[in-house]
């Protein structure tokens, strides 16, 4: 019997996410960002074509590396301005009862212990179905908006690591089971003896409190990690449930797929569930699919994919030439995103012009684009070729390209015994993997 293949929506709280240029579309009403019944709506929908979760990007500094300023961000709106995706959360958890929310939080810049109460928050206004995307920034801007400049590329990681062992121990050790009584005719709240301090002396964090939170549905909100250089995949091998491949063929992603598989079997951790990007146009015949796509490509802005590609690797590619083929630079900006276009396949090359055009519609993922059954035809493929468990839909037009996935493609992998008639029972974690999950935790 095939696996049920897992969607996740891949958005952000701004005007252009991963298809910049496109906020310009008749049929895109990104630009209503602002409003709380945006999102709302959006949730409503996904949760309609029984999406996993939603996932919302997020970054703390502008894309200043092409031209060496936020110029060209601005002008074409992309991931600047960006909202906070966390507030979000409450009003769309209010709409729907089983979608999931992974939210993006950089970790670099704030105590754990604060943090860690704050998603304890959503995971209560949630019911247990909020999810953390672990990042750690890849933009020096976001750094100097904090005073520091971006770490080396290893020593995030090295950060990062310390930062999981204090609200891991926050979320699961401060209070014990049984801690909270809420004993009115006692007058007891909380069993005092049954709730203790957590004492951390480390490189990057001194802590000694309690978790202000008390335990909420998952206590930890379900893991997802997203880096794929040998430290990235270590730190995912290690913490991650949930973790998010990206590139632009199924050559480069299957090799990765494999080595995160390893590294986390070797911590004996097997139940990983994978997913990659990959952005759909869908229509009911090939020529109107193809029509469609010929309109996002009109508008998708190769300019704003170099502003993204500048930021993802550090490379200015407004210093290049359009024709000129990139060649690999080892920064500490993300490692994955260069590799991408360099040596994850030794036999395409990327001229920066070919870069620009392809990001703008939908990120570095691969696009699919046809009728209902030639797309899932695409994504059974690409799941047998890679070994993944489900995509990171990426969007061209927003809400368009999820309502066509939510109609069109959705009953279709119904049909193949391929996507979910209904929601599980229970918190995220046990919606991905089971009544009863708990935490994978490393042996
Ligand atoms: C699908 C996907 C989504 C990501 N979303 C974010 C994000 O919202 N914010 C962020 O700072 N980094 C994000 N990243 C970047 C990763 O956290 C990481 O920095 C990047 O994959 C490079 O990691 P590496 O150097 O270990 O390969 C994302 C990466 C991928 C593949």
């Amino acid at each position: 019997m095939p696996r049920e293949i897992l969607f996740n929506a891949f958005v952000m709280n701004c005007v252009a996410h991963q298809s910049p240029g496109l906020w310009r579309h008749s049929q895109d009403y990104s630009l209503d960002y602002t409003s709380l019944q945006h999102w709302a709506d959006l949730a409503r929908l996904l949760e309609r074509g029984l999406f996993d979760a939603m996932f919302i990007a997020d970054v703390l500094g502008a894309y200043d590396v092409y031209g060496g300023s936020p110029a060209a961000a601005l002008r074409g709106g992309v991931q600047v301005p960006v909202n906070d995706p966390m507030m979000l959360v409450p009003a769309m958890a209010l709409v729907t009862e089983h979608l999931g929310f992974g939210v993006t939080a950089n970790l670099s810049y704030e105590p754990p212990t604060i943090f860690a109460r704050r998603l304890s928050t959503l995971d209560h206004l949630t019911r247990g179905r909020i999810g953390w995307n672990i990042v750690t920034g890849y933009l020096d801007s976001a750094a100097r908006g904090v005073g520091e400049r971006l770490a080396a590329h290893d020593d995030r990681y090295d950060r990062a690591d310390e930062f999981m062992a204090v609200v891991l121990a926050l979320w699961e050790e401060s209070w014990a089971d049984g801690a909270v009584r809420r004993d009115r005719a006692g007058g007891i709240y909380a069993d005092a003896a049954k709730v203790r301090p957590i004492r951390h002396e480390g490189t990057h964090y001194r802590v000694d409190a309690i978790h202000l939170a008390e335990p909420s549905p998952q206590r930890t909100p379900v893991l997802f990690q997203a880096g794929s250089s040998a430290k990235g995949r270590d730190f995912a091998a290690r913490h991650a449930e949930c973790v998010f491949v990206s590139g632009p063929s199924a050559r480069v992603i299957a090799p990765r797929v494999a080595a995160i598989r390893e590294a986390a079997a070797a911590h004996g951790r097997d139940a990983l569930k994978v997913f990659s990007l990959m952005t759909v146009v869908l229509g009911s015949t090939e020529r109107e699919a193809q029509e469609k796509l010929a309109g996002y490509c009109e508008l998708a802005s190769p300019e704003g994919g170099l502003v993204l590609m500048s930021g993802w690797t550090g490379v200015d590619f407004a210093a290049m030439r359009l024709d000129e083929e990139v060649r690999h630079v080892e920064n500490d900006a993300g490692r994955t995103a260069m590799d991408n276009i360099t040596r994850a396949d030794r036999d395409r090359r990327w001229t920066v012009g070919e870069v620009g055009r392809h990001v703008a519609l939908g990120g570095i993922g691969p696009s699919s684009c046809g009728t209902p059954g030639q797309v899932a035809d695409a994504m059974e493929r690409w799941v047998a070729d890679t070994g993944v468990d489900g995509f990171n839909l990426s969007y061209a037009v927003m809400p368009g390209t999820f309502a066509d996935i939510v109609d069109q493609l959705v009953p279709e992998l119904q049909r193949r015994d391929r996507y979910k008639r209904g929601y599980g029972e229970g918190t995220l974690r046990e919606k991905l993997f089971g009544a009863g999950a708990r935490r994978s935790k490393p042996s």
